[in-house]
């Protein structure tokens, strides 16, 4: 007879006692803040869907960065928006790309502060897909050898993790092939693993001037039904050589976060997408949710699922509450 020996009430009695049994704590060094950076000079644009979150050109980024660094924010991660896009994606993997001259500058100016790299196309087609088109397709094996460059491009300019998010068959094993080539064999490869092709990611594509010109993403990006395929993918993406693994969306995937955790023996990432973060201030603006508590509860219901690297739009915020 459980009740009244047992009262589990009793561990509930005071913050003191709740912190002393409390199972999962988040640390700003598990957090990484993404950023989009852009041409220009003295630039920073707040994006409108994505409150608090601004395109910045490299010398306002730098500024960004420093105050991260600042906080203990783990990381960074950064998306490029080139001065042109083409059919060929030449500003994924020119060696004086905005992303390229953004992670030189971070580095020269704030040495410490890991930089992420997102590998991935969309941001520099002029079609917005994530690769190079062939008879209306993205093609896979043709689209490696751009994912390859840029990824040594990054590891030339500084980068400290690459983390392709184009969702190729093979395009970690490619990436990790370049970059041994190129001498960069302690460089490790954050692999977007499982990831899919979802509605969450409306904001960004704002943010990074990215949407597909025509059709959608659904001939890469996974089926938001496949679990046992993520899982999949995830196998495959170690195999070919990924140091770490990414499930995005978070949220709306905890299932897979927390199965990823019990499978495989790799650092896990969650990334808490535009799309999560927006609803989230979305609803606070109209007073019907407290933003800083769903925050929390939200990063902490992430990380107990198995996460225990969160990118997230909160980073800065959520840093200074834990
Ligand atoms: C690039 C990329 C996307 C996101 C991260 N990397 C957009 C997409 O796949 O369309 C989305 C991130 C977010 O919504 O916050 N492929």
């Amino acid at each position: 007879m459980p009740f009244p020996i047992h009262r589990p009430r009793r561990l509930r009695s005071s913050e003191a006692m709740r912190g002393l049994v409390r199972e999962t704590r988040l640390a700003p060094s598990q957090l990484v803040l993404p950023l989009f950076v852009c041409p220009g000079e003295g630039v920073r644009r707040e994006i409108s869907s994505m409150p608090g979150n601004y395109q910045l050109s490299v010398d306002e980024l730098v500024k960004e960065c420093a105050e991260v660094k600042s906080l203990g924010v783990g990381a960074v991660i950064l998306f490029g928006l080139p001065e042109t896009k083409d059919d060929v994606a030449s500003g994924a993997y020119a060696e004086d790309g905005i992303v390229q001259r953004a992670v030189r500058a971070i580095k020269r100016d704030v040495p410490a502060l890991l930089v992420i790299t997102d590998v991935c196309n969309c941001e520099y087609t002029s079609h917005g897909h994530c690769g190079k088109i062939v008879d209306g397709e993205v093609d896979n094996d043709a689209t490696l050898e751009w994912l390859a460059a840029s990824a040594l491009s990054h590891a030339r300019a500084g980068a400290d993790i690459v983390a392709p998010s184009d969702m190729m068959d093979g395009r970690v094993g490619a990436i990790r092939a370049a970059l041994d080539r190129g001498g960069f064999r302690k460089i490790p490869i954050l692999s977007y693993a499982a990831k899919f092709a979802s509605g969450f990611y409306g904001p960004f594509r704002e943010a990074a001037e990215s949407a597909p010109q025509f059709g959608d993403r659904r001939g890469y990006q996974m089926d938001p039904a496949n679990g046992r395929e993520a899982m999949k993918e995830i196998a495959l993406d170690l195999e070919e050589g990924a140091d770490m693994i990414m499930v995005k969306p978070a949220l709306p995937y905890l299932d897979l976060i927390w199965q990823a955790r019990q499978r495989f023996d790799v650092p896990i990432a969650a990334y808490q997408v535009s799309g999560e973060f927006s609803m989230i201030l979305a609803a606070a603006r109209n007073g019907w949710i407290d933003a800083e508590r769903i925050m929390m509860e939200t990063l902490t219901s992430i990380h107990r699922a198995g996460a225990g690297i969160i990118l997230t739009y909160f980073a800065k915020e959520a840093a200074k509450r834990c």
